[in-house]
């Protein structure tokens, strides 16, 4: 564990960048470091790996005082990833993830294995490991970053803004893949953001820092929506705190019907039986085709020509209520569609019902915050 106790940092000219800062971060998950410009996010960081010396205070790894170890061996045991991945131009793919490798005096071709390794683990193209860094986009070179940084094995990854230079899709296809590789390799990860759905997405811990390097509020992401410490917390997460919120719930528990569900074909007495005005047709093998009136389908067969769209399904128990909403919410009948992993129909669900999920998790939430669990 990585402890931060009563940490400032005063530079040379008197700018307090940070200010008694305490933070307890835990093994094997993600904290995240999140706050407006200038708040001393960077400057924290670099006072775990020793880039920067704490004016007062002590921060300790498992224990022990990093002021009391060799700056080589600590850092040896923490990657550091910055924005625009921060390559070296002038070497290879694969020779920018051996660096460190390299330097601690593996053989030439043992950090090529452990370089093509990593960048199968990080979702790059073995095909690339010839190319320099400005052959690559900037999502592709934030992934050699981060395959640099592990490339030692070191039990620590410190990450500042590592994903803030590219679009919204490759961004999230990052986060993606940054929190399988947690769950993966149980890193301890430290990672700087000034993007709270960032923070909130990434974070088993948020720490919400404020002007001047103070901390404003340190919680779990769930927690930090549905209590913010105070004004300046709450308006840095910005509007839809409670929609948002929902992605901590999970959709499983969720009431499904399959009245309404009928496949294309059916007789008219089993179109007449189905309790509601709506029915969702699906195929032979239950996938989804579309929303019928059940008068309209009643009386002209079961044609599935001029069907509703049904919208995005959600898997129950993967997806959370936020997605179940979401879907109910987007469908033509107020009416979101369940499917198991396969894509087939497993049931249907109304808004109503899904509005009395919302009111139970907010009620269990209350009298037992571990119920808020992790569905993202
Ligand atoms: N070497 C330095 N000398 C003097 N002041 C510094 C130095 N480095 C940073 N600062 C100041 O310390 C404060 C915190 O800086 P820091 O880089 O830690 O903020 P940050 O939260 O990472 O900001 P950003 O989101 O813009 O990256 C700022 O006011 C900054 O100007
Ligand atoms: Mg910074």
């Amino acid at each position: 564990m990585i402890r931060i106790d009563s940490v400032t940092k005063r530079y040379p000219d008197g700018t307090v960048a940070v200010d008694r800062l305490s933070l307890e971060i835990p093994d094997r998950s993600v904290t995240v470091l999140v706050g407006p410009s200038g708040c001393g996010k960077t400057t924290t960081l670099r006072m775990i790996n020793r880039m920067v010396e704490p004016t007062e205070g002590t921060i300790l790894l498992d224990g022990a005082d990093t002021r009391r170890q060799p700056v080589t061996t600590l850092r040896r045991s923490m990657g550091y990833v910055i924005q625009n991945a921060g390559l070296f131009q002038h070497r290879t793919i694969v020779d920018n993830i051996a660096t460190v490798p390299r330097m601690l005096g593996w053989g030439k071709q043992r950090a090529r294995e452990r370089a093509a390794e990593l960048m199968e683990r990080v979702g790059l193209d073995s095909a690339l490991a010839k190319r320099y860094p400005y052959q690559l986009s900037g999502g592709q070179q934030q992934r050699v970053g981060v395959a640099r940084a592990l490339a030692a094995d070191p039990p620590v990854l410190l990450m500042d803004e590592p994903f803030s230079a590219v679009d919204p899709v490759v961004r999230k296809g990052l986060q993606d893949e940054l929190l399988r590789i947690q769950d993966e390799l149980g890193k301890t990860i430290v990672f700087v953001t000034h993007d709270i759905d960032e923070a909130i997405k990434l974070g088993t811990m948020v720490a919400v820092l404020r002007e001047g390097g103070r901390l404003a509020q340190y919680a779990p992401p769930a927690e930090l929506l549905s209590a913010p410490a105070d004004a300046f917390v709450e308006d840095f997460l910005g509007a839809d705190r409670g929609i948002r919120r929902l992605s901590f719930f999970p959709s499983a528990a969720l009431q499904l019907t399959t009245g309404p569900v009928i496949e294309a074909g059916a007789s008219a007495e089993r179109i007449a039986a189905a309790g509601t005005p709506h029915l969702l047709v699906t195929d032979a093998d239950r996938r989804p085709l579309g929303w019928a009136g059940r008068d309209e389908l009643a009386a002209g067969g079961t044609g599935t020509g001029r069907l509703l769209p049904y919208g995005r399904p959600f898997v129950p128990g993967a997806d959370s209520l936020r997605a179940a909403l979401d879907c109910a919410v987007l469908s033509p009948t107020g009416w979101g569609v369940a499917v198991d992993g396969d894509g087939r129909v497993t049931g249907v669900v109304s808004q109503q019902s899904i509005g009395e999920a919302i009111r139970a998790a907010h009620t269990e939430s209350r009298t037992d915050p571990d119920t808020a669990g992790a569905a993202r």
